[in-house]
């Protein structure tokens, strides 16, 4: 997702965050809100000491899209590791005493992140890139993009009127509306159903997978041929925005909870 998304996924978690949520969060960030280091990971990527983390935002499944999709760890990973070990390996950072509290803060700013990205369909497919080699256009045919921009930027920004940091605040209150009392609401017990944070990969991977379908089914349900070219400002956006909207909203409810569980843990040690 573009910063648009990833503050809107840090204002949905901040709103689920309990008491020792918001006590460990607020330790390990200095008093900053999630939505303000939501976006850390993308800038820390393109900096010397953190190029090593490129391939941790996303992972690339390999199946045929569309007629099959799935995520299979030793084949999609990739040696340097992926967002599926990203995200279980920096939750066992966050609760590391040995490593200093900057690292523990970084830990818990990837997986602030990372929370977010795997839940963008795009970020768990091989495909030309994860989309990024799809040229397709955006508004009148004029701004030429490609697919995995207009699903990280376009998609999310047309659908909440804008890309800063005002825009995904409204945003997230509606979305946490809908988690609360609408549309979300009895769907949100399952997007959480994967188990422990202690179970390593066993979460983020379902999570991936959980992703990774909606390549199929949803992103590009004709094929890359049947987008290739075109613009997505129309048609494509009416039935994509849902999904999009629904992925950050998993992202924001996961992103939550998942922080109370660490913090849970964090509290047991003592
Ligand atoms: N680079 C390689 N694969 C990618 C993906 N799925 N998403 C973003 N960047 C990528
Ligand atoms: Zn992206
Ligand atoms: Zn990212």
């Amino acid at each position: 997702w573009g910063a648009m998304g990833h503050a809107t996924v840090g204002y949905i978690a901040q709103n689920y965050l309990d008491g020792a949520g918001k006590i460990f969060t607020s330790h390990l960030l200095g008093g900053a809100s999630l939505a303000s280091v939501a976006s850390w990971a993308d800038s820390y990527r393109y900096t010397d000491a953190g190029k090593f983390s490129a391939s941790l935002h996303y992972i690339d499944a390999h199946d045929e899209v569309p007629h099959k999709c799935s995520v299979k760890l030793d084949r999609d990973c990739g040696e340097e590791g992926c967002i599926v070990t990203a995200i279980a390996n920096y939750t066992d950072r966050a609760l590391n005493d040995n490593l200093t509290l900057s690292e523990r803060t970084d830990a818990v700013k990837f997986i602030i992140h990372f929370l977010g990205d795997i839940t963008q369909p795009l970020h768990t497919e091989n495909l030309d890139v994860g989309g990024n080699e799809i040229s397709v256009f955006w508004g009148n045919g004029t701004a030429k993009t490609n697919l995995h921009a207009a699903w990280d930027r376009s998609i999310p920004e047309t659908l909440a009127g804008g890309s800063d940091d005002a825009t995904a605040a409204k945003f997230a209150k509606g979305i946490i509306a809908d988690l609360d009392t609408g549309i979300y609401k009895d769907l949100k017990e399952d997007w959480t159903s994967c188990g422990s944070i202690k179970r390593g990969t066993g979460c983020p991977k379902a999570w991936a997978q959980d992703a990774n379908k909606l390549v199929c089914s949803d992103v590009l349900p004709d094929g890359p041929d049947a987008v290739e070219g075109k613009d997505l400002s129309g048609d494509y956006y009416t039935k994509a925005a849902p999904i999009a909207r629904q992925q950050l909203a998993k992202g924001g409810y996961r992103l939550g909870l998942w922080l109370n569980k660490i913090a849970k843990a964090e509290q047991l040690k003592c």
